[in-house]
């Protein structure tokens, strides 16, 4: 058999965490050369597939057969779809799939889907024999671009979402961007809110840079390949000078307050509202909110309004269907969402088009006031 070679199109970003420190490779056909990827990096000879029921279908047996041409024995696990996954339930079934296909230490447990697969599966194999080896294989824009990278893993709790996890970096994420072509339009917008945002963060070059190519970037053209590298470098960075979140890393936040507030407001129904747009109705309402504080430009807010709407994102309260419940409400989301201190809440809040900072002294009157204004 020939030996499959990587792709002239093929990114590779490093994630310099020490002895932590691990490759991105983006572009296409990484699914079918995983195998090959991992060999020359693991030392383990055994894996242990984590995947849901919509992914495994489509890419399932081309992982599978890529890992037996390298060497690498595999078993999987095939758990159902969705944000209910991220369970104590599923946890114990695939700390305990893993334990019996016998992965040890230098094996590895792969994650082969989207944020739940990778959240949940990332910290199965933080936990078993105290930590084995991680690879991600994300399979949406969202993954590719944020929750594959960063090393934050866990699992939903009655008491809120990703309450119980631990810290535990990946050794590989291969981001095959071939199976974004079979993402749903809604589902690749949505990831590309995240995209958008590091621009937002502290990158105006790369936000003026997807205005003018975002539609290569929808289109599958060389531009998606560039975007989904800048993010995960983006992200490489913020998560390299705070690995355990203890400041600048609360960055990657942006639009996030506003966002987690509609999403509980919307009871995480996703056919109202899903993550990435509840991001980017959260990034608008964030500028806006900073331009009402005095601290940027109402324009920067226009300008960032006028980028994703024309991507096809909501940006508006209103964009939601159905009745969202008053402002009163979406504010004690946000202060159960971030802890209010005497009254004052930490917000991600900016001085413009990539200048965004931490801010920890902001009044919740003025954030509610704010909400009332918006959402009469
Ligand atoms: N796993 C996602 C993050 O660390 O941000």
């Amino acid at each position: 058999m020939n030996a499959i070679t990587p792709s002239s199109a093929e990114r590779l970003v490093r994630v310099p965490l020490g002895e932590r420190a691990y490759d991105i490779l983006i572009g296409p056909g990484l699914i079918a050369r995983a195998g090959a990827e991992i060999a020359t990096r693991l030392k383990g000879r055994r894996a242990a597939v984590i995947t849901d029921e919509n992914v495994a279908p489509r890419y399932l047996d081309a992982l599978t057969a890529s890992l037996e041409a390298a060497g690498i024995q595999s078993s999987s696990l095939v758990l159902p779809a969705g944000e209910k996954t991220k369970s104590f339930e599923h946890l114990i079934e695939v700390c305990d799939a893993v334990l019996t296909a016998r992965v040890e230490r230098n094996d590895a447990v792969i994650a082969l889907g989207g944020g739940v697969i990778g959240d949940l599966t990332g910290f199965a194999a933080g936990i078993v024999r105290r930590g084995v080896r991680f690879v991600q294989v994300p399979t949406s824009l969202l993954s590719q671009v944020d929750s594959s990278v960063g090393g934050k893993t866990g699992i939903n709790t009655r008491h809120g979402k990703n309450l119980v996890g631990v810290f535990h970096q990946p050794d590989l994420v291969l981001a095959d961007s071939d199976v974004l072509n079979t993402l749903s339009e809604r589902e690749f917008r949505a990831g590309y809110a995240e995209v958008a945002k590091y621009g937002l963060i502290d990158k105006p070059d790369f936000f003026a840079w997807l205005e003018s190519n975002w539609k290569d970037v929808f289109s599958g053209g060389p531009a998606r390949i560039e975007a989904i590298a800048a993010s995960c470098q983006a992200k490489s960075d913020v998560v390299v000078a705070d690995e355990r979140e203890n400041g600048p890393r609360a960055l990657l936040n942006l639009g996030h307050t506003f966002g987690h507030a509609l999403e509980a407001a919307t009871a995480y129904d996703s056919r109202r509202l899903v993550h990435g747009e509840g991001v980017s109705i959260g990034m608008v309402l964030a500028h806006e909110f900073s331009a009402r504080l005095n601290l940027a430009s109402p324009d920067d807010a226009k300008r960032v309004e006028t980028h994703l709407k024309t991507v096809g994102l909501p940006t508006r309260m209103g964009d939601i269907p159905g009745e969202l419940p008053p402002a009163e409400v979406l504010m004690d989301a946000i202060a159960q969402d971030k802890k209010v201190k005497s009254g004052k809440l930490t917000f991600i809040l900016t001085h413009g088009i990539g200048q965004s900072f931490v801010a920890d002294d902001v009044p919740s009157s003025e954030v509610l006031s704010f909400l009332k204004e918006k959402h009469p």
